[in-house]
């Protein structure tokens, strides 16, 4: 099982400080020494992308910082290439989750067969007309996917970033904060979408099965986890930006993670929204533990221990 780590310092495409000091605290919170706890892991750390700083700022209605999410993005989309390349799993360490249009164009052109699940509270699927907040973290799935293309604006610096993946095979877990013209994207256009009233009545599960099911009834594709750390409940992970209660506890995500990692398909994980400035330091910890754990799931940790290899035969 090879892997790749990238740390991607970003927070422009929100309002809040902090975002960006996530894949260094997580570093030192032993990121790497957690993952290489996995049997018969290769973990290989790519360090952090560059993250331009002094663009022309573009301006466009409602979208903040729309050239350094668009400059940040533009590289974070070779990296992820670059390490799917190599053969790991493309483990993207975020920075918001304006990042994800980064990470799933990347992700896209190398596998273009990919299906993306995004586990979130929200369904960052507003595009600048829609958007209450006009921070891009809301609205990364509405600019990777072709369908809505006709709904934006021409957005300049964002030439690179040609939406060509369907929202026919994208799901959701977790929603539980949509907004009205998301809700009307959604159900326009007949997206699985376990939201947490949903996954109470299935359980995670049945829910994550149907979705896969639905979006990949032959169970072949490539699968992304854009994984924003808000769909935990905020007991779960305090240290985030927008915070909504009611979410997922850590055993139904790692539950989700370990079914996923179990079709062996999946090839890229975000973990996004961390935010280790916003609580106190039980806060912080926690939440940098329940991603840690996340990860884990993904990659192939096992909650019943390791099988040791040699002297037991059983
Ligand atoms: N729907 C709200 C918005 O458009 C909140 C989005 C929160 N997104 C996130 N990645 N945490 O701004
Ligand atoms: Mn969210
Ligand atoms: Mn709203
Ligand atoms: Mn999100």
């Amino acid at each position: 099982k090879k892997v790749g780590i990238i740390g991607v310092p970003f927070e422009k495409g929100q309002k809040k400080y902090g975002v960006s000091i996530a894949p260094a605290a997580i570093r030192s919170a032993g990121l790497i020494e957690r993952l290489k706890e996995i049997d018969g892991i290769d973990v290989k750390d790519y360090g952090d992308i560059d993250i331009p700083s002094c663009n022309e700022p573009v301006n466009v209605d409602n979208m903040a910082h729309l050239s350094l999410v668009s400059a940040c993005n533009k590289n974070l989309s070779n990296k992820v290439s670059q390490v799917l390349k190599d053969e790991r799993v493309a483990v993207t360490i975020g920075g918001d989750h304006s990042i994800g249009v980064g990470t799933v164009d990347g992700h896209y052109r190398v596998n273009e067969d990919m299906i993306l699940i995004w586990v979130d509270a929200h369904a960052d699927i507003n595009t600048n007309k829609t958007s209450d907040s006009g921070s891009v973290h809301g609205m990364p799935v509405a600019l990777l996917v072709k369908e809505l293309s006709d709904y934006w604006p021409y957005l300049p610096s964002m030439d690179w970033q040609i939406p060509k993946f369907s929202i026919k095979n994208l799901g959701y877990v977790g929603l539980r904060s949509v907004d009205e013209y998301e809700r009307l994207a959604i159900e326009k256009y007949d997206v699985p979408a376990f939201a947490m009233e949903d996954i109470e009545e299935h359980g995670i599960q049945k829910s994550i099965n149907h979705i896969l099911h639905r979006i990949d009834p032959e169970g072949k594709k490539p699968i992304h986890v854009s994984f924003d750390i808000d769909s935990l409940d905020a007991l779960e992970a305090p240290s985030t930006g927008t915070p909504v209660r009611g979410g997922l506890t850590l055993r139904e995500a790692i539950q989700l993670m370990e079914i996923i990692h179990g079709t062996g398909r999946l090839r890229a994980i975000d973990l996004v929204e961390i935010n280790p400035a916003l609580g106190n330091d039980a806060d912080r910890k926690r939440t940098i533990d329940a991603g840690l754990c996340v990860l884990r799931a993904g990659l192939g940790f096992s909650r019943r221990g390791t099988i040791p290899s040699g002297i037991l035969d059983l």
